[in-house]
């Protein structure tokens, strides 16, 4: 997004809600900073405690920050135990809805029992409080229940995108040590079935681990199940018995709830480790600020599971306010490019939560489609992963929203377990502006610095950083504290860095910019370029790449790679094509990258580091400004040429389709 097109000062108060100065939004928020252990020890009354917390907050060794340290809860227990106990027992927890169109329903109480069954086979299988569970599933009701499962018994959950290779898959399982891994037979996508399982079987020669494998039945595909290892699902719930019950273990509030691996700045990802009290605390409250849910809502957050936001806002947050969660394995264009708008007039869903990527791909799709359908159950719709940009706001806004209702535009992290930037209708709605999160929820406590660490003035990019712990934050990165401490309190002592750019205007809204560091946000996903780097220079072809993000009009960004070939190689068609693939199956269909420039030599400077910003300017047009560093100027030439052929080869191809 180009700063200069901000729109700083135009203001939107959509008419279904009731939108005022912010005055109670900043004392709330003031209170929480200046005061913050009464704060959340009055917060976390909202949670059921085996054992009530008598300490907010431990932060005698930071960065390692304890949140509700002699508290003792079960995350399990308050997503259903505490409902089933009530008059919502029989509540929809969830309503699931498949890729060809089948429908499922979960309340409150179904679920419980399909969780206690599940909890235990773990059980039986040998998992034990602080084991970890590895988890490979698409977006079916097992999922939710595997997690829920999991951490019943004080297991501690991974789940890995079901889209990711099998490479991929080994290395998670292998850095958390799971022994027990959870799948399916397949998903399906577009109308055909997919193999997972098969997937799963390719990682298994890299698992040093894994001692079982429970394989859910999903398509019904001819899957190999190698014997003493893999069981079937419901062969392993029909052994727990139909009445099986399972004790919630107690757990300490800061034992490990799951650990969830995200892309950094080197080539291996973090496990981003959160704990159980804080992050719980967090989920709840955040959801219920930022989406005001209600008894009478239908919910739909609709990031798949295997992503942070998934595990909060489809799992621990709803079940643990009590509310209906509609959850969706599918493709948002599948069978008809109308399939979302379908899905929310059958199913009255009431709040949507979405993405900036897939608004993009329906103003591309065009007004007429959701036009034809009944979206008036809708009451607030959100958007998270990347900055929503203006355009797409606003088309979101009066196409969707109608003018009606409010966009909340969510900025947070895999790191910060749930939203930290945000419109906050639940506890009082402000004007909103087309691109901007708005304002810090309370007890977050952010500022943007310079370089130097000093504060900007507003109106002033800067980096993003926070100033206080919360509830919600990582606790680790799992098995390397190190890493933790240099990575996000590396720079300035005491000040967590968050890898976003941001500009605060002159009402204190914030603007995220995009990231400061090598992470790119593909379609929302975030994926570091050392990750694609080291993937392309694993093919036997390539000797160096370097690898850009470029501007898209759908995803946002998308990778770009120019690489260096080794000798005896030599550029054609073909080997682009082959390194495309080459960077799929190492990583994953969401890693692809957009194109593979072949060049001579990558511009380095005098000291051999390659010049990103040279790399970057060539491919946005923009001026190559100083190069008086650069080692060896014919590069950039040849950079500039090769960057030329492709754009005239695509162009070829363009032509070719439409003809
Ligand atoms: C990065 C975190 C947040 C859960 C899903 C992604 C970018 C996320 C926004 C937003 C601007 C955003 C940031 C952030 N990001 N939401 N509403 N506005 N940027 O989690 O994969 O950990 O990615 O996503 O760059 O640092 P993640």
């Amino acid at each position: 997004m180009s700063e200069a097109s901000l729109p700083f000062n135009e203001k939107y108060s959509p008419s279904i809600a009731k939108v005022s100065s912010g005055e109670k939004r900043k004392q709330i928020w003031e209170e929480s900073i200046k005061n913050p252990q009464e704060f959340w020890a009055e917060k976390a009354k909202a949670i059921d405690w085996f054992k009530a917390p008598t300490k907010v907050l431990d932060d005698s060794n930071p960065p390692f920050f304890k949140w509700f340290p002699d508290g003792e809860l079960n995350i399990c227990y308050n997503a259903l135990d505490r409902h089933v106990k009530t008059a919502r027992k029989n509540k929809l927890a969830y309503i699931w809805e498949g890729e060809m169109g089948e429908v499922k329903t979960y309340t409150y109480y179904q679920l419980y029992r399909e969780v206690n069954k599940l909890a235990k086979a773990l059980k039986d299988l040998g998992v034990k409080r602080g084991d970890r569970v590895a988890v490979f599933l698409p977006v079916i009701p097992e999922l939710p229940i595997t997690l829920l499962a999991t951490t019943r018994i004080g297991g501690v959950h991974t789940v890995v995108f079901s889209g990711f290779s099998a490479e991929a898959l080994a290395d998670r399982v292998n850095d958390c040590g799971a022994k027990v891994l959870v799948t399916a037979d397949g998903s399906f996508r577009r109308g055909k079935a997919v193999g997972i399982k098969d997937n799963a079987d390719r990682a298994s020669s890299l698992m040093t681990n894994i001692e079982k494998v429970l394989v859910v039945k999903r398509t019904g595909q001819p899957v190999q199940m190698k014997e003493g290892r893999d069981i079937w699902y419901h062969d392993a719930l029909t052994a727990a018995g139909a009445n099986a019950y399972v004790e919630p273990e107690s757990m300490k509030s800061t034992d490990p709830l799951f650990i969830l691996y995200t892309s950094g700045t080197t080539g291996k990802p973090k496990g981003v480790q959160h704990g159980i009290g804080g992050y719980l605390v967090w989920a709840y409250w955040t959801l219920k600020w930022a989406f005001d849910p209600t008894d009478e809502d239908i919910y739909w957050c609709v990031a798949d599971i295997g992503w942070i936001t998934g595990h909060t806002y489809n799992v621990y947050a709803p079940l643990s306010l009590g509310i209906t969660a509609f959850l969706f394995e599918g493709t948002p264009d599948y069978p008809g490019q109308d399939r979302w708008w379908q899905m929310i007039e059958n199913h009255g869903i009431s709040i949507l939560y979405g993405t900036p990527t897939a608004v993009r791909m329906f103003m591309k799709f065009g007004e007429a489609l959701p036009l034809k359908h009944d979206l008036s159950t809708l009451r607030i719709l959100g958007s998270v992963g990347e900055a929503i940009n203006p355009e797409a706001w606003k088309w979101y806004y009066r196409v969707i929203g109608k003018e009606r209702l409010p966009i909340i535009d969510t900025w947070w992290q895999t790191e910060t377990g749930g939203f930290m930037i945000s419109p906050a209708p639940g506890i009082e709605l402000t004007p909103l502006k087309p691109g901007s999160a708005t304002l810090p929820l309370p007890g977050v406590n952010i500022d943007i610095f310079d370089e130097t660490g000093k504060p900007v003035p507003a109106q002033n990019k800067g980096y993003l950083v926070i100033k206080s712990p919360w509830p919600g934050m990582l606790q680790t990165v799992w098995k390397d504290p190190e890493r933790f401490k240099l990575t996000y309190f590396g720079r300035w002592p005491g000040i967590y860095v968050t890898g976003d750019y941001a500009i605060r205007d002159q009402d204190g809204y914030f603007w995220l910019l995009g990231r400061a560091d090598e992470v790119l946000k593909v379609a929302g996903h975030r994926i570091g370029t050392v990750e694609l780097e080291s993937a392309l220079v694993s093919h036997p072809a390539v000797s160096e790449a370097a690898v850009m993000g470029k501007e898209d009009v759908v995803k946002g960004e998308v990778p770009v790679a120019f690489v260096v070939l080794r000798s005896g190689f030599t550029a054609s068609d073909e080997l682009r094509a082959e390194l495309i693939k080459h960077v799929r199956t190492t990583i994953g269909p969401i890693a692809t990258p957009d194109a593979v420039i072949i060049v001579n030599k990558l511009p380095k400077t005098r000291s051999g580091k390659i010049m990103r910003r040279l790399l970057k300017a060539v491919l946005t047009g923009a001026p190559l400004g100083d190069t008086s560093t650069i080692e060896d100027e014919g590069s950039i030439d040849d950079i500039k040429a090769a960057y030329a052929e492709l754009q005239y080869q695509l162009a070829a191809v363009a032509a070719k389709k439409t003809q």
